[in-house]
């Protein structure tokens, strides 16, 4: 059963091999067809303590730990986010981790940070996830062309949003 839990030091190997892993990583915008190791991962972890405007989770079967998920640049001012999710263990893709981890992220996001708005950048050939991002209410609110670079290709993202519906407040 899916449980979320704080990201914390014993997550570092697990990032270095879902980050490194080319099933997991080949749509991730600065992975992909790169290796990170144990070492950067510390520094990053480090930094993470230190860093207020990130706030990550482990996704987990019960015990097992299959992906992490997170916010970075969270904005306190603009009350925004950008939006990360990777499930790293090949044998728990498709099976509705990704989708209960997005809803638990958006709920802490809008409820918890009181946000106003979460975004995120996929990679137009990102089927799996742009299906889960629009099943879950993203809208696609631009399109940067050859943004990124993936084995040997420019490939374009999709920047997507997700509102708090019914807050108006600044
Ligand atoms: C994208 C990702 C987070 C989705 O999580 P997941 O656990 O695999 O997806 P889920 O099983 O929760 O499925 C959610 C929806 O995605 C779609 N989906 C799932 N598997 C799919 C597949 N193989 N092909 C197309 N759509 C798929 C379905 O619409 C599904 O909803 P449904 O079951 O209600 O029909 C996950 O696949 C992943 O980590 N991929 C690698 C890293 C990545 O690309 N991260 C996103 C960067 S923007």
């Amino acid at each position: 059963m899916i449980k979320i839990r704080q990201h914390n030091k014993t997550d570092i190997p697990f990032r270095v091999a879902w980050l490194n892993n080319p099933k997991a990583n080949r749509f991730i915008g600065d992975m992909s067809g790169r290796k990170t190791t144990l070492r950067a991962q510390r520094q990053w972890f480090d930094n993470y303590l230190k860093d207020k405007s990130k706030k990550f989770f482990t996704i987990c079967d019960d015990k097992t730990p299959v992906g992490f998920m997170g916010l970075t640049k969270i904005d306190q001012v603009r009350r925004n986010a950008d939006l990360f999710i990777i499930i790293g263990e090949d044998k728990y893709r498709g099976r509705g981790f990704g989708k209960l981890a997005m809803l638990y992220l958006i709920d802490y996001g809008f409820k918890k940070l009181k946000l106003h708005k979460m975004y995120l950048g996929v990679y137009k050939e990102n089927k799996q996830a742009l299906k889960l991002y629009k099943k879950l209410g993203f809208k696609v609110e631009g399109i940067l062309k050859d943004e990124t670079i993936a084995g040997g290709k420019f490939h374009d993202l999709l920047f997507m949003a997700i509102f708090n519906k019914g807050d108006k407040k600044i």
